[in-house]
């Protein structure tokens, strides 16, 4: 059976991908126990564990404790994460603080001390659940676009030192999708409404997830317009400054 971790287990997405591995053990971090018991209580073989990932001590106990009970853990799956869509004259120290804390710096420290493990075993699985964003900056998302990028970048270079020892690292970077994180990042919904037609559903995302899992795939990008997006903006910059300016200026 693999062991599974997966981090803001009570949001959207993990939502999803916890239904897709009924046949795994699941050890599933969030901030808040009651919510995950009462999403998770009825589902075979998962643990549940409230912790605050921003603190990095507190991730030193939990994977020691984890290693001494499972022995292993197979795929590590860093989903925990949000946005502010404000300009970046509205975004305070603290947010940035944050943000970075819990985007950017929980997962390093969960990929680095169980990336370490993974590497003794000579096998294993991190999943990093990054953005587009992380891909394609955007007006209103500065920060949420910095935190992301830093992932992608701490993810390509964990890639190459873990090849070597048959860990995969995965980014998985979609556009929007129809969750909760809509409620925090874009509070009056206006953005939410100018992308409609683009949404993704995250039963959609979690499928081409979980089908990764075990596979040396670099990256996944979803969807195929905004991956095309990407690519387009990768080789011609300036000119996709000026229709992200003009055209595609959703926030
Ligand atoms: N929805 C989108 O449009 C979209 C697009 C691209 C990428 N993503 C990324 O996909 C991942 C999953 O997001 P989702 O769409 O499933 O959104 P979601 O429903 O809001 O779930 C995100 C989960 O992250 C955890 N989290 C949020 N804020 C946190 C904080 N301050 N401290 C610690 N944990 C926090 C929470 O888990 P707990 O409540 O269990 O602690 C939350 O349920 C995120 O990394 C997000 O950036 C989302």
């Amino acid at each position: 059976m693999r062991t599974i971790l997966i981090t803001g287990a009570s949001g959207g997405l993990a939502q999803e991908m916890v239904k897709l591995l009924p046949n795994d053990q699941l050890i599933l971090l969030g901030r808040n126990k009651e919510k995950l018991a009462q999403l998770y209580g009825n589902h075979p073989n998962v643990e549940w564990i409230e912790i605050d990932i921003t603190d990095d001590s507190a991730l030193e106990a939990l994977v020691a404790d984890l290693y001494l009970r499972y022995g292993k853990i197979d795929v590590l799956i860093n989903n925990a994460g949000y946005g502010i869509f404000e300009e970046f004259d509205k975004i305070s120290a603290q947010d940035i603080h944050q943000m970075f804390e819990v985007n950017t710096f929980a997962l390093m420290n969960l990929s680095r001390r169980l990336g370490a493990r993974m590497k003794e075993r000579g096998k294993g699985h991190i999943i990093n659940i990054v953005s587009m964003a992380g891909l394609i900056a955007t007006s209103k998302s500065s920060l949420y676009s910095a935190t992301k990028f830093a992932a992608i970048g701490y993810s390509n270079a964990l890639r190459l030192e873990l090849t070597p020892d048959s860990v995969y690292v995965t980014t998985v970077n979609p556009g929007p999708i129809r969750t909760a994180f809509f409620d925090q990042a874009d509070p009056d919904g206006s953005y939410l409404k100018s992308v409609d037609r683009f949404l993704l559903e995250p039963d959609t995302v979690a499928k081409k997830i979980v089908k990764t899992i075990g596979k040396n795939k670099r990256e996944l990008n979803l969807p195929l317009s905004l991956n095309l997006a990407h690519k387009f903006y990768s080789l011609f910059p300036k000119l996709a400054d000026k229709l992200a300016r003009e055209i595609f200026n959703y926030k």
